[in-house]
């Protein structure tokens, strides 16, 4: 489980927060997608999570222990990490960037390379046709894929992803939403997905946490949000995609 406690992040000494008080709990095997619209904090919360960002105040626990006590390599295995953009290194093959993490873990070369073979199958990307290309020569979508078998290379319990689908079209993006459902189904991961789209955080979640400038609007089910919105900030988040959605029910 992790667990976030008044969690803030200041980067100007306190004039503005990028994060304020944030508290907040993933459940074990959970996909909780935070939602906000751009430099409400999402990608400052994510990165607190695995220690990429320290927070200014407050606590991140992973399964019960607080991140500053975890050594960085042990908590980044456990912690898959899909970044905003690309981020493939473009120098390395598709097979050496998605054994990254496993090389840091000095894991032998041929346990590397079968251990990427089999995420890069997982996420339907053939290792014989791509394991040796690099990544300009791959399409937006096939990347992207390449970046999810990466943060599962090292097998961790947790996965965090900000805004991996952001870039792609919508008609790849929907294959990729449906197929890490299924990966989640398989695998059994905790996720915290961060999105400003809300049919996507629709799609994905289990619980949804809606952000607003720094702070936690309302967390809760697809169901509570959309019945029972906490502020006037969530109704007009959902009012207009909930009126999209009945048009689309009454067709
Ligand atoms: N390294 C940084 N230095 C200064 N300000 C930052 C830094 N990272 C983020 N911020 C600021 O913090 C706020 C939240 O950013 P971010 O977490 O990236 O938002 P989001 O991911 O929701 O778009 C923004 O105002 C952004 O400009
Ligand atoms: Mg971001």
């Amino acid at each position: 489980m992790i667990r976030l406690t008044d969690l803030s992040k200041t980067f100007d000494k306190g004039r503005s927060y990028a994060v304020r008080d944030l508290s907040l709990e993933v459940q074990d095997g959970e996909t909780l997608v935070l939602l906000g619209s751009s430099g409400c904090g999402k990608t400052t919360t994510l990165k607190m999570v695995n220690r990429l960002i320290e927070p200014t105040s407050g606590t991140v626990t992973v399964d019960g222990r607080c991140v500053t006590q975890h050594d960085i390599l042990p908590l980044r295995r456990s912690i898959g990490y899909v970044f905003q953009g690309i981020g493939l290194f473009p120098h390395l093959t598709i097979e050496q960037n998605v054994a990254v993490v496993p090389k840091l873990l000095g894991w032998p070369s041929e346990r590397r390379t079968a251990r990427a073979h089999e995420v890069l199958s997982l996420v339907e990307l053939d290792p014989k046709v791509y394991g040796r290309r690099r990544p300009g020569d791959l399409s937006g979508g096939e990347q992207q894929r390449v970046g999810v078998a990466r943060a599962l290379a090292a097998d961790p319990s947790h996965l965090l992803m900000d805004e991996p689908f952001g870039a792609l079209d919508a008609i790849t993006r929907d294959v990729l939403q449906q197929e890490l459902l299924r990966i989640k189904r398989e695998l059994g991961k905790t996720i915290v997905f961060v999105t400003h789209d809300i049919f996507e955080a629709l799609t994905l979640a289990d619980r949804i946490a809606v952000m607003h400038e720094g702070r936690l609007e309302q967390v809760g089910s697809k169901r509570e949000i959309l019945a029972r919105p906490a502020s006037e900030f969530v109704r007009s988040l959902f009012a207009k995609p909930k009126a999209q959605l009945e048009l689309l029910a009454a067709q």
